[in-house]
């Protein structure tokens, strides 16, 4: 609603009635992507070098400030969802160091089947399928807006998926909401395909959400 309203105020009537109808009715499509570790995979190179390590408290203020100057509103969101994932410390979140400076450049949570119980209490109801045994879940990956187009999603997201081979996981799974290109793009180069599709329903002022699981099937 208080984007509807921004937007009133900005005089952009085209996207403000796009933005109420989409009040009334809206439906977001995710892929569910999997990648199998068995398959042997050659890690894309970013443009930089990088390293993968854990997330540090030093992270906190170059990776999670929403109020950096200049950051576009729709990053801010970014941040702040992040933020969040953060505050409800469900493990692990990986960042990626450029190695040419030390600077954090990028960062993704793997979390495993014993963090069911957090995932599905902290994320919204069946946004996740409960992790099976074998099953580990990368999510919320970010790269900065200045370090973007280097290839560093698909680099790091490959490293941070072998992690998961540490929590007695074959299959990692992650969700992306079918227009986000880059995203899509990066998993894709990092071993991950598509298995399953998310469709979310929401009506009236979002009041309403209902959401399904369907597998994934070519065209
Ligand atoms: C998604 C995101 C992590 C990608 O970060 P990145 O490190 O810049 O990724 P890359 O440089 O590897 O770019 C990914 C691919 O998308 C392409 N790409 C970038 N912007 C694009 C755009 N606007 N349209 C189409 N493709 C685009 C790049 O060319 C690259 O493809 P290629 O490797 O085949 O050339 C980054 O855009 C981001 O943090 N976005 C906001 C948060 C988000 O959406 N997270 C993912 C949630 S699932």
């Amino acid at each position: 609603m208080n984007v509807a309203l921004e937007l009133l105020a900005e005089r952009r009537y085209a996207d403000f009635a796009r933005r109420c109808m989409g009040l009334i009715y809206d439906q977001r499509v995710a892929l569910g992507l999997r990648r199998d570790l068995e398959i042997p995979l050659i890690a894309p190179k970013a443009k930089i070098p990088i390293r993968i390590r854990a997330f540090e408290e030093s992270d906190l203020p170059v990776l999670l400030d929403e109020n950096q100057p200049g950051l576009a509103r729709k990053e801010m969101v970014e941040i702040r969802t992040r933020r969040a994932h953060h505050e409800a410390a469900i493990p692990t979140c990986y960042v990626a160091v450029d190695e040419t400076t030390g600077s954090p450049c990028y960062f993704q949570w793997l979390m495993g089947p014993s963090q069911n119980a957090k995932i599905q209490s902290f994320f919204p109801a069946q946004w996740f399928p409960v992790l099976q045994e074998n099953e580990a879940l990368l999510e919320n990956a970010y790269t900065p807006v200045a370090y973007r187009g280097n290839g560093i999603m698909s680099a790091a997201m490959a490293l941070i998926a072998e992690r998961a081979v540490d929590l007695g996981c074959r299959y990692v799974i992650t969700f992306v909401e079918r227009d986000n290109v880059p995203s899509l793009r990066g998993c894709r180069k990092s071993g991950f395909s598509p298995y399953l599709v998310r469709t979310e329903n929401r009506f009236l002022l979002n009041l309403v959400k209902r959401r399904r699981f369907e597998e994934f099937r070519e065209g």
